[in-house]
């Protein structure tokens, strides 16, 4: 552990602008500095650094933080290594605290586990590599034309068909053979220990750092289960691992995009074709925690399942996790029959390309297979299909996206917008305004949320003013959340520096964006009238809330008095005009 006053002392040596500068060209912008984001692809530049906020902020990829975030996500470490990085950097000798008892414990172990996963590593792989035990794996490596270099680049190996060879090689290592059971590669029974891979080629599974977490082990004929993996362990949870995540990460940040495949040989094909920004599953299907971890790296994904029914069933269920996820998903769609490894070995990395390229939004693709599942050609069938749609295309987050996919919808199904309206519940399709606008990136000042929330950072008089109307009057969820962590941060000293800290301690990815933002986007509120802006932003709050307010109206006119959405509308309408009357 660091201690708080160093990563402070840290903090303090260094300027935002000295860090960022290794690794992004800045120059002179007003208060700021600009520069062409390093976390996705652009042309123009849109990353900011705010050197007397010591905060960076993208207003295209929404990345924003302090030095440490910064390093954290392009050198893709931890907060205390990012530190370190940085203390280095400014000259600052750190000595770690003290750590307590149990963290020690906890920590030998974890390192004890890391240790045993590299010797279970070389173990596999020098068997693979070494004497006559390895040859049938070598023959099956050839058959399917792994050569030495791509062998090597994910340290296959290969388990012998042997009860203990695994237990042995511990053994003879030094291992605490207690401590590798409880990763699952070895087992104990009253025969004795004995290892849970035999006669099985050997894949390594490897977290985002690169460190061996857990194996794969398949079957070298048709014997059934083809895969086993590592069981879960402290250091596996297979919900939240991407097999191949660190190979793909030099090549997910230069393209910003990332492809999603099932298997560990779909994944072997297309890094051996040269498509590098590949990650799979591990033997599960797509969770929300890998929708999250992926969006921590890509600005857009694309599926790549086999061409089968349980490829379209997989494809359709990570579609909805993306659009509650909010990433541009897209579909490649591989010729039937085919899978990624398949379709590599018969045909051109070119080939692949133009599929890539061929690839279709996500959503298109699901209603389009919905449709030759189902042919619209009856009321009954057509109600059948919308409301398979209605549920997901609720989930669009993108207003343009889902008038344009409602009029698509409409069209294949040849029926009117009012009929789909009318199934989706009534009414307009678009939320009230009020929420709406905070999901949009905003230009600096162009929303009244932003600018309350500069004004409340910048004049402390307006502060005040805030607090006592009440925060609930002005903001609204993330805005409300954020507001309230400001005001806590800024009650002490309004050292610029506990702002900065704020960034570090954020850990909801919409907060740290919508924070990062306001920090490098305020400057047009310098030397201004406090109070008229305030009042400016009451005046155009109070319009909106009227004009959603109507919005509701309309939708309440069309709806059943008796439905669960009318009730809820009712109580949104009430709660509007409460805030209103506050204003
Ligand atoms: N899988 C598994 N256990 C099984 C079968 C499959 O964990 N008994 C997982 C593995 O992660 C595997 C993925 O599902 O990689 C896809 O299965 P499949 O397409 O059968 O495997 P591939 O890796 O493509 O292997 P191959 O091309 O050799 O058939
Ligand atoms: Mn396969």
């Amino acid at each position: 552990m660091i201690p708080e006053e160093k990563v402070r002392e840290v903090a303090e040596r260094l300027s935002i602008v000295e860090v960022v500068s290794d690794y992004v060209q800045l120059r002179r912008a007003g208060g700021n500095f600009l520069g062409l984001c390093p976390f996705h692809n652009e042309k123009t530049p849109s990353f900011n650094v705010n050197p007397a906020r010591e905060i960076f902020h993208c207003f295209g990829c929404g990345a924003g933080g302090n030095a440490f975030s910064f390093v954290m996500k392009i050198e893709g470490v931890s907060f205390p290594e990012a530190v370190k990085l940085l203390a280095r950097k400014a000259g600052i000798e750190i000595e770690e605290r003290q750590l307590t008892p149990s963290e020690k414990k906890s920590q030998d172990e974890y390192t004890q586990f890391l240790r045993i996963n590299d010797l279970t590593t070389s173990y596999y792989r020098s068997v693979l590599l070494n004497g006559q035990e390895g040859e049938p794996a070598r023959q099956y490596l050839v058959n399917r034309s792994v050569e030495s270099n791509i062998s090597e680049a994910y340290r296959l190996g290969f388990a012998p068909d042997r009860r203990d060879g695994l237990v042995k090689h511990l053994k003879n290592n030094g291992v605490d053979l207690d401590c590798a059971l409880k990763l699952g590669i070895i087992r104990k029974s009253d025969a004795g220990w004995y290892d849970l891979f035999r006669n099985r080629l050997i894949f390594p599974i490897r977290d985002a750092r690169g460190q061996v977490i857990a194996f794969a082990g398949r079957v070298l004929d048709a014997a059934l289960p083809k895969y086993i993996n590592s069981p879960e362990s402290p250091l596996y949870h297979k919900s939240s691992v991407l097999f191949g995540l660190d190979m793909a990460l030099p090549s997910i940040r230069t393209g910003s995009s990332v492809i999603i495949v099932e298997g560990y040989f779909d994944h072997l094909a297309l890094y051996r074709a040269g498509v590098q920004n590949v990650v799979a599953t591990c033997g599960t299907a797509l969770t929300g925690t890998h929708a999250g971890l992926i969006k921590r790296h890509a600005e857009r994904v694309y599926t790549l399942f086999d061409s089968d029914n349980a490829g379209k069933k997989a494809t359709i269920r990570s579609m909805e996790l993306f659009l509650e996820q909010r990433i541009p998903a897209y579909v490649i769609s591989l010729p039937a029959g085919d899978d990624p490894d398949s379709f590599l070995a018969g045909n051109s990395s070119e080939a692949f390309a133009a599929l890539r390229d061929k690839a279709r939004p996500a959503f298109e693709y699901f209603v389009r297979s919905l449709l030759a599942e189902t042919a619209p050609d009856s009321v009954d069938s057509k109600v059948r299909i919308i409301d398979d749609i209605v549920p997901r295309f609720r989930k669009i987050a993108d207003s343009v996206e889902r008038d344009l996919y409602e009029k698509e919808i409409c069209r294949l199904l040849g029926i009117t917008v009012h009929a789909f309206r009318k199934r989706m519940g009534g009414g307009s399709l678009s939320k009230p305004s009020i929420t709406e606008n905070q999901n949009k990136p905003a230009l600096p000042g162009n929303n009244i949320q932003d600018t309350l929330l500069a004004l409340l950072l910048n004049y402390p008089e307006a502060r005040v003013e805030i607090v006592r109307a009440g925060l609930e009057t002005f903001f609204m969820d993330d805005y409300l959340e954020l507001a309230q962590l400001l005001l806590d941060t800024l009650d002490g000293s309004d050292s610029s520096q506990a702002l900065s800290h704020l960034a570090e301690t954020l850990d909801k990815p919409e907060l740290k964006t919508l924070f990062s933002r306001i920090m490098v986007s305020d400057g047009y509120l310098a030397d201004i009238e406090w109070r008229s802006v305030l009042d400016q932003c009451t005046r155009s709050q109070e319009k909106k809330q009227l004009s959603s307010i109507r919005d509701i109206a309309a939708r309440l006119a069309v709806l059943d008095a008796n439905s669960d959405e009318y009730e809820q509308l009712l109580k949104q309408a009430d709660s509007l005009r409460t805030r209103k009357s506050k204003l």
